[in-house]
């Protein structure tokens, strides 16, 4: 049908007007909730938010910062309730500037930084869970839940798969290279067929630092991963646990997809090493007909690479505990996305093709490890920063976000990524064999690809392209995380579209098939400085939840001083990090 802006999409909101405010806002008929903020008590005798006195022992008991990667886990265990669950979220850094007084902006900001200060952005990053209800229309969290959990970059974990017990994974303190404390910059994610979540971790070499990073053993190993000697975070000078001379190891065990049993409060976190070490964007999954389950995830860096997981064996429905250890065996690939449209998945298997001993490669532990040079050396096609990778379930197709890259010099343009100086970013849209049946076979070697959209304003930025009809408003730039509806349409969230067009960050919807195919819409704007991450809709479509990171991020935007004040706009406090729910006014379905 036509919507209410004109144009052929089935989406029946009105279109918000792209503008940049301290505010946020929502299309019309709906409602913005905030749900829960950086600072808000989730576990017992949690003491309430007060910023000007922070503390790590106060912050380890409180939501944390930057929340990006959103789940929710329906309550009870295994319903479908749209009214009551857990809510997953991954904090992924700390804008340390905005969250402590005092410290001034910009770099000068972090050298100001002592150790207390690193102890609380320790304390602020990784995952929270935290139960949430919805009661008359009006969702909010339980202070008191018994599933209220925080992990932090101090929580006990363990280390699984083919890196566990690895030389290059021992250090003083785990000499056994199994034990690990802690996740950092826990992007975005996923979830698993049993009832898991899969956390991931992107930007963690920013803390690591050294004289090693140019001139030790492993100095090449780390400047794959953008490991250097003089950090952006300063826990090297404090801790040497990220002081590469003193720890060399550490570095090596991060950078994992970490599963865990968010109904579970005393459930010990895992490294799942079989999935390969990188910049891990996310971590989705879809289940391929004959059982096996097949995980997506994209390697966030300009000119780094798409993967993905298959399970050796099928997971089982009937027994969630047989499935515990099944992400710990299988076949990591890597895309080389051809000319022609064909999709090549190359399996990264020590032994085969390049990946031999005499290149490093003594086992597969070295192969997860250096996930990044094993791909390299198996010609994976480099990518314009691969986000998230979702499976949309009504097409079977998969979404590729990539965000932009200002670095690919014409030179450099392939098929899959025919933009130089890409600054907007596209979304690629692979169709594994079987897509539109029944029978989608993810765990396919190939596959067909295509491009759904390229972003950038039309009419102004070479190579936009979108719908036809896409209006004044629809257009977007850096397309980061999406979800699907159950009708199949993409909302898509972005980071980092362009202040200078007068274009916040938002969330964007459009129909993936049909006469709307393509035409993206305005749905939510960010409040200035923040970027949409983890759409989530609840079963029913009812609510969609979002996660609203780094309000206030911009140049000279300090806690005395930010940019905005959202949500609360009290005088004197910083901006928070805050999860919203959007409902419909009327209770109806958001579309
Ligand atoms: Fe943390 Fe790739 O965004
Ligand atoms: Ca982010
Ligand atoms: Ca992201
Ligand atoms: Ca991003």
């Amino acid at each position: 049908g036509n919507t209410p802006n004109g144009g052929p999409s089935s989406l029946q909101f009105p279109e918000l007007r792209h503008q940049l405010s301290q505010r946020d806002a929502v299309a019309e008929g709906h409602e913005i909730q905030v749900v829960i903020r950086w600072g808000d008590p989730i576990l017992p005798d949690a003491p309430e938010h007060d910023p000007h006195n922070p503390s790590a022992e106060a912050q380890s008991r409180q939501f944390g910062y930057n929340n990006d990667y959103l789940d929710f886990f329906p309550l009870p265990q295994g319903s479908r309730s749209s009214e009551r669950g857990l809510l997953v979220v991954n904090h992924e850094y700390t804008n340390t500037n905005l969250m402590f007084p005092g410290l001034g902006t910009g770099p000068e900001a972090r050298r100001r930084l002592t150790a207390q200060h690193a102890a609380i952005e320790r304390a602020a990053m990784g995952l929270s869970v935290v139960e949430v209800r919805r009661q008359d229309n009006r969702w909010s969290y339980v202070k008191d839940s018994r599933w209220n959990r925080r992990i932090t970059v101090e929580t006990p974990m363990r280390i699984s798969g083919p890196a566990a017990g690895h030389a290059r994974m021992k250090t003083a303190e785990d000499p056994t290279g199994t034990r690990v404390r802690g996740t950092m910059n826990n992007c975005a994610g996923g979830n698993t067929p049993w009832g898991t979540v899969l956390t991931c971790e992107e930007n963690f070499n920013m803390y690591f630092g050294g004289e090693a990073a140019v001139s030790g053993a492993q100095a090449a190993a780390y400047k794959r991963y953008g490991i250097q000697k003089e950090p952006v975070y300063g826990w090297h000078r404090f801790d040497a646990r990220w002081n590469l001379d003193a720890t060399p190891n550490e570095p090596n065990r991060f950078g994992w997809v970490v599963e865990f049993d968010p109904h579970d409060p005393e459930s010990v976190p895992v490294k799942r090493t079989a999935l390969g070490r990188f910049k891990h964007e996310c971590c989705t999954h879809a289940v391929n007909p004959d059982g096996r389950v097949v995980f997506y995830s994209g390697d966030d860096e300009r000119f780094d690479y798409v993967y993905k997981f298959v399970t050796a064996k099928p997971w089982n429905p009937q027994d969630r505990a047989a499935n515990r250890d099944l992400l710990d065996e299988g076949t990591l690939y890597v895309a080389k996305f051809e000319a022609n449209g064909t999709l090549r998945w190359l399996p990264l298997v020590q032994g085969q093709g390049p990946l031999t001993a005499a290149n490093g490669f003594a086992s597969q532990g070295d192969v997860v490890i250096e996930a990044r040079r094993a791909a390299d050396l198996l010609g994976a096609t480099p990518m314009d920063r691969p986000e998230d990778v979702e499976t949309n379930p009504v097409n079977g197709r998969v979404y590729v976000m990539l965000t932009n890259n200002g670095n690919r010099t014409a030179e450099k343009v392939d098929a899959a990524n025919p933009r130089a100086r890409n600054i907007h970013g596209h979304v690629l849209e692979i169709i594994p064999p079987g897509a539109g049946t029944a029978r989608v076979d993810h765990a396919a070697e190939e596959a067909r690809w295509g491009i759904f959209l390229a972003a950038g304003k039309p009419g102004l930025d070479p190579g936009a392209q979108y719908h036809r009809a896409t209006s004044e408003q629809g257009w977007l730039s850096c397309p980061d995380n999406c979800a699907f509806d159950s009708k199949g349409r993409i909302w898509i969230a972005t980071d980092g579209a362009p202040e200078a067009a007068g274009v916040a960050d938002g969330l964007y919807a459009a129909d993936t098939a049909g006469h709307g195919r393509g035409l993206t819409r305005l749905f939510y704007q960010a409040p200035t400085g923040a970027e949409v991450c983890g759409p989530r809709f609840t079963p029913d479509d009812r609510t969609i939840f979002l996660a609203i990171q780094h309000p206030g991020e911009e140049a000279g935007s300090t806690f005395e001083r930010p940019s905005t004040r959202w949500p609360d706009f009290r005088e004197g406090a910083p901006p928070r990090p805050s999860v919203i729910a959007i409902v419909r006014k009327d209770g109806g379905t958001v579309s």
